[in-house]
């Protein structure tokens, strides 16, 4: 299990598993790599999937407060002129003279003589820090102009902002509610690094949740706690895990307060998701941009107010990092040291493996009848190749829950034998039973 110290190995281990069996994989690898992107792989794809969908169970499924949406990545310079982005959403950049390497001037540590070093070749020759706007920026249609200047977006956040009328118009929610979306957010990151966890190109989750001003400090207190809960239910010890509010000058431009979910990376703390009070700040700069109003008119007290905004923000590229992070053990079964990723049920690649014993053609067809059932339900692996005892490694090295074997007696006593991944543990039980057995310990 992981200390307080950096712990490069740990992380060299889980990167090395993710590349091996199909997680992650640097993008455009054939090529040579492209710049600290990704891809995510056939089980990466599937954890990735999991991990939104978590997120989106417990924001949007189990709430009769918050509805979904899916804005467009692609905007116009009015949203970022409006929200500040434009002007404010920029890191200090420095440039080494010897080397020529680029860095954040805040990610640089002075040494105990107040000297700033270039982490590359040490030299002191640094250019002194310019702002750097972290937006991409393209051009829409044939003529590379001013008039066809767009921006991916840097955050999902602008999207439920300037869709607030929609929404309220559509759905007749009122205040205390909230609009969740997930998807891609671009950032020309200075120095991307630590494997997905800053990356140009990544996936976040997060909730706009609008409610009458005077409730903001309640309502803010209520998700930094939620979404501290969230990591631990999904299987994060707590003691990986802390909340740190930001100090005033660490503040984002639109944010009274905010504080961090923070894990226990290999490489040391780092931000999981950052709730922030972001009071009236983007409606009303929104409203005054466009010219709509962007207020809310409560009949029953008969009063029109802006609401604040109180926005838990969380990556789901680096959340799914660091799950795979805390569930990554090395222990001893019968013997014999084993990799097992003890992921939560509800975020592992696969749910179940069926493992008929033999290749054999008399065992095949039951065994293909056993997958045909549990797939309705679950998304499984299907092994027949190599031992037994290396196919359920494979499986504990990908985190599978549980892994059915039907044998040359289940022919004969229409059993099948279960294995349960963290114990290592076997019952044998009728095929009749067996999706009652399953859902027992995956419907969480
Ligand atoms: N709307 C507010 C917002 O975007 P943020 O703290 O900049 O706030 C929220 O981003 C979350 O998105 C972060 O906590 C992190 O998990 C994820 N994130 C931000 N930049 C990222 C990057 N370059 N690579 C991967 N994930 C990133």
């Amino acid at each position: 299990m992981p200390g307080s110290e950096p712990d490069p190995q740990r992380m060299e281990a889980v990167v090395a598993l993710c590349k091996r069996r199909g997680f992650i994989f640097p993008s455009a690898e054939i090529y040579g790599g492209f710049r600290s992107t990704y891809d995510y792989g056939p089980l990466g794809v599937q954890m990735l999937r999991n991990v939104k969908e978590a997120w989106w169970r417990s924001m949007v499924q189990l709430r009769d407060d918050i509805v979904g949406l899916d804005a467009a990545i692609l905007g116009p310079p009015d949203i970022w002129q409006a929200s500040g982005h434009l002007a404010t959403f920029t890191d200090p950049l420095v440039d080494c003279r010897s080397c020529k390497q680029r860095w954040r001037a805040d990610h640089l540590e002075p040494s105990e003589d107040g000297t700033v070093r270039c982490p590359s070749c040490a030299s002191t020759d640094l250019t002194e820090p310019r702002d750097f706007n972290l937006m991409f920026k393209t051009h829409t249609g044939p003529v590379a102009d001013e008039g066809s200047v767009a921006y991916l977006r840097p955050e999902t956040a602008q999207g439920m902002f300037v869709n607030f009328k929609n929404v309220l118009q559509t759905t007749r929610k009122k205040p205390p509610f909230g609009i969740a979306q997930v998807g891609k957010s671009f950032r020309n990151e200075i120095t991307p690094g630590n494997y997905v966890f800053r990356t140009r190109e990544f996936e976040q989750m997060e909730l706009e949740f609008f409610v009458p001003p005077a409730h903001a400090p309640k309502w803010f207190d209520h998700w930094v706690e939620e979404r501290f809960r969230w990591y631990v239910e999904l299987g994060i010890p707590e003691d990986q895990l802390r909340i740190r509010p930001h100090d005033p000058d660490e503040l984002s431009h639109y944010s009274v307060a905010t504080s961090d979910v923070e894990f226990l990376f290999p490489f040391g703390w780092g931000e999981l998701e950052g709730v922030a009070n972001r009071t009236d700040f983007d409606l009303k700069a929104h409203a005054e941009a466009s010219g709509e109003s962007l207020d809310y008119f409560d009949q029953a007290a008969n009063e029109r107010y802006v609401p604040h905004v109180i926005e838990p923000a969380a990556g789901a590229t680096r959340s799914m990092m660091a799950f795979l992070v805390a569930a990554y053990d090395q222990d001893e079964v019968g013997g014999e040291v084993r990799t097992v990723l003890r992921l939560h049920p509800r975020l592992a690649p696969y749910k179940v493996a069926v493992l008929p014993l033999s290749k054999k053609d008399t065992l095949t067809p039951l065994a293909r009848e056993v997958l045909g059932l549990v797939q309705r339900r679950y998304i499984c692996d299907y092994d027949d190749t190599q031992s037994i005892g290396k196919r359920y490694r494979r499986q504990d090295e990908v985190g599978t829950p549980f892994c059915v074997t039907v044998d040359f007696d289940s022919l004969d006593d229409g059993q099948v034998t279960v294995r349960e991944r963290d114990s290592a543990q076997q019952v044998r039980l009728p095929i009749k039973d067996l999706i009652d057995h399953l859902a027992a310990r995956l419907d969480l």
